[in-house]
C-alpha cells in the first residue's frame, strides 16, 4: 500500500529504493552502519524492507518509545528479545543455545519465549546481553543484526562502544 502512513516492509511498496537496498545489504556484515537522512525520507522503510528480504536474524529496537532512558529501555529490550526468540525458534540449535546462554546471565529470566529483566541493581548491562547474542551467533556461523531506530536522541555515542556487535543505527 503506497499511501500507508506506516513504514514500508516490502519492496513492492517501496518507491525508488532499489539502489539503497542493494547498498544497505552490502553493509550487513559490517560491525556498524549508520543510516542518516532527513526526516520522513524512508530510513525506517528502507531498513525494514532490507531486513525482511535478508536471511540474517535481526533484533529491531525502536527507541522512539524510550522516554526515561534506562527502565523503559529494558522494557523495550524485553519486548524485542521475546519477539526475536519467537522468530528464531525455527532455527533449532541456535534458539536453544541462545535461550540457555541468556538464562544464565544474572538478572535475566526466560519462560518459554518470554524474556524479562530484573530492574534492580543486578540487571545485566546491554553489553552483556548483546555480547551473549553475538557469541551464540558466531558459534552458529551467522550474524545477528541489531538495529537501533530513532537513535537521534543521543544514544548513538553509547552504542558505538559495542564494537564487536553488528549494529545498524538510523
Ligand atoms: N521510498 C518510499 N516508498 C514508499 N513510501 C515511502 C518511501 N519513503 C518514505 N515513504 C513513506 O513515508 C513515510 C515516512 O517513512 P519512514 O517512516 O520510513 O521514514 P523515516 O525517514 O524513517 O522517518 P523518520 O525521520 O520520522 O524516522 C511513511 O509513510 C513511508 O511509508
Ligand atoms: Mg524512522
Amino acid at each position: 500500500m503506497l499511501f500507508d502512513p506506516k513504514p514500508k516492509r516490502r519492496r513492492e511498496d517501496l518507491y525508488n529504493f532499489d539502489e539503497g537496498l542493494a547498498m544497505l545489504r552490502k553493509f550487513f556484515g559490517e560491525p556498524l552502519t549508520v543510516v542518516i537522512e532527513l526526516r520522513r525520507t524512508g530510513k525506517t522503510s528502507l531498513i525494514l524492507t532490507a531486513l525482511e528480504e535478508a536471511t540474517t536474524p535481526y533484533l529491531f529496537i525502536d527507541l522512539r518509545s524510550v522516554v526515561r532512558p534506562w527502565k523503559e529501555f529494558y522494557e523495550l529490550l524485553s519486548y524485542c528479545l521475546t519477539d526475536f526468540l519467537l522468530r528464531i525458534s525455527r532455527v533449532r540449535g541456535f534458539y536453544e543455545y541462545l535461550q540457555r546462554i541468556l538464562s544464565v546471565i544474572k538478572g535475566i529470566s526466560i519462560s518459554g519465549f518470554s524474556v524479562e529483566f530484573s530492574l534492580d541493581r543486578d540487571r545485566p548491562t546491554p553489553t552483556q546481553i548483546f555480547t551473549a547474542i553475538d557469541n551464540v551467533a558466531e558459534e552458529y556461523g551467522t550474524k545477528v543484526l541489531i538495529v537501533f531506530d530513532e537513535d537521534s536522541e543521543g544514544y548513538r555515542g553509547h552504542w558505538f562502544c559495542y564494537s564487536e556487535q553488528h549494529c545498524l543505527c538510523l
